[in-house]
């Protein structure tokens, strides 16, 4: 097990590249097994959560391997209908196989998916649609098992508009017979790449980004070559990072219109930001101004996977602030660590209320899920003192070098053995 040891209280400058969306190359991963041509996924990250899918796909039959950063995944030979248990529940994103490998074998099995314990994360809306679609769902001694002759076009109504629920949808509903449309969809930016994959390899979809996507199923899918839309909680991390240790940030690759709502957040706060050709630059001096109030919603609203870097910054800000979690029921487990860190928030439900403190100091600290551990580390490079952070296996599952490309930014971070 690795540690991070930080010595904070220094600003933040130069450039940081910004990978390829996790939330975006996860769904992509799913969707190779549709066709049994070539797929590559050019800019792979390797961080773990892509590792692990890459993993599961081995163990349906692909043949995987990494060329450079490409992925090159052969799906011919995949034959395998059953997810193996103990990587299901490594991570959530497995669910999304559901949907391609009963579209593709007619069958799947998968043993609950895990993933970051931010709350109860059911897959009732992901089973209520592919039922929609023909496919017949049981669930037996902890497995979801889907069977199907071959699914047929709908009209589904999400009750809430899930992102997996809607990928999974649209991942079994490709090469369904007949039309289907989703109806409440899910319209974050993830969604948009996964169409544009899914038409590259000759699917007929349209809509996504909006609430109504449409789907014309076609009979097979083609391999293809694709890179995927940079990762925008990568992005808002990197920004957040400068915001709280001050200085001057230059993000390459970045999108500035997926990361609206933060940007906003941030002039708030009294950070200049803006964007040029495929950078955005971040600028921050002096005092910091609460942002009173963030409120976690759906895209386009403020993205529950940046709540835990803001509640961190909102630590350090002039005033009150009021963070409010509407996505996740336990999405607050690194408060009592920035606690230790001289922080002042009290939870309340769903709700967090921060009073900023002119700085925090060093702590050990212990990361407990992907984005919490991510503001921790935040924390501690922006805190007065030595810092250690611990469990750096859940911000391995999204950042690829983390501590790489912070160090190169001026963080004195190190990453050491236990
Ligand atoms: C995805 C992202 C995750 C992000 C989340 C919300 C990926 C791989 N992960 O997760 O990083 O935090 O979106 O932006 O893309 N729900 C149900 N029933 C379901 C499914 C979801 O009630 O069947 C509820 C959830 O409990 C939650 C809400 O819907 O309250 C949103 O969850 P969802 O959009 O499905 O999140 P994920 O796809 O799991």
């Amino acid at each position: 097990m690795d540690k991070y040891v930080i010595e904070g209280g220094r600003p933040l400058y130069g450039e940081v590249e910004i990978q390829s969306a996790k939330n975006a190359v996860l769904p992509l991963l799913a969707a190779s097994v549709l066709t049994d041509e070539q797929v590559v996924i050019r800019r792979c990250p390797r961080i773990a959560d892509v590792l692990n899918m890459v993993q599961i796909l081995g163990e349906l039959g692909c043949k995987t391997c990494f060329e450079g950063d490409a992925l090159v995944i052969d799906p011919a030979a995949a034959a395998n209908h059953e997810i193996p248990p103990a990587l299901a529940r490594e991570l959530r994103s497995s669910v999304f196989l559901l949907g391609s490998v009963v579209a593709r074998f007619g069958r799947a099995r998968i043993a609950y998916p895990g993933g970051c314990d931010i709350g109860l994360r059911p897959v009732d809306l992901h089973l209520q649609g592919l039922r929609r679609l023909g496919v017949d769902v049981r669930e037996e001694g902890g497995s979801i098992v889907c069977a199907c002759e071959g699914a047929r076009g709908a009209e589904v109504v999400l009750d809430c508009p899930s992102v997996g629920a809607t990928e999974n949808i649209l991942l079994a509903s490709v090469t369904a017979k007949g039309s289907t449309l989703i109806r409440n969809a899910a319209r974050e930016p993830e969604i948009v790449d996964l169409q544009n994959f899914l038409n590259k390899m000759g699917g007929k979809i349209a809509g996504a980004g909006t609430s109504v996507i449409a789907v014309e199923g076609v009979p097979r899918l083609h391999g293809t070559e694709h890179t995927p839309l940079p990762d925008r909680i990568e992005a808002g991390t990197f920004l957040i990072a400068a915001a709280m240790c001050g200085g001057k940030l230059a993000l390459r690759g970045a999108k500035s219109e997926n990361i609206a709502s933060l940007a906003h957040k941030l002039r708030e706060i009294s950070c200049k930001i803006h964007a040029k050709d495929d950078k955005i630059y971040i600028e921050c001096v002096g005092a910091r101004r609460s942002p009173k109030l963030v409120e976690t919603s759906p895209y386009p609203g403020f993205p529950t996977d940046l709540q835990a870097p803001m509640t961190a910054l909102a630590c350090i800000c002039e005033g009150s602030t009021v963070i409010v979690e509407n996505l996740f029921e336990t999405r607050f487990k690194h408060v009592p660590e920035l606690i230790r860190m001289g922080a002042d928030i009290t939870v309340r439900g769903r709700s967090a209320f921060v009073r900023g403190v002119p700085a925090l100091h060093g702590a050990d600290v212990c990361a407990s899920d992907l984005r919490g551990g991510a503001a921790l580390t935040l924390a501690a490079i922006s805190a007065e003192g030595c810092s250690t952070v611990v469990d750096l296996g859940f911000i391995d599952r999204g950042y690829s070098d983390f501590e790489g490309k912070l160090r190169a930014a001026g963080a004195r971070i190190r990453r050491v053995r236990v």
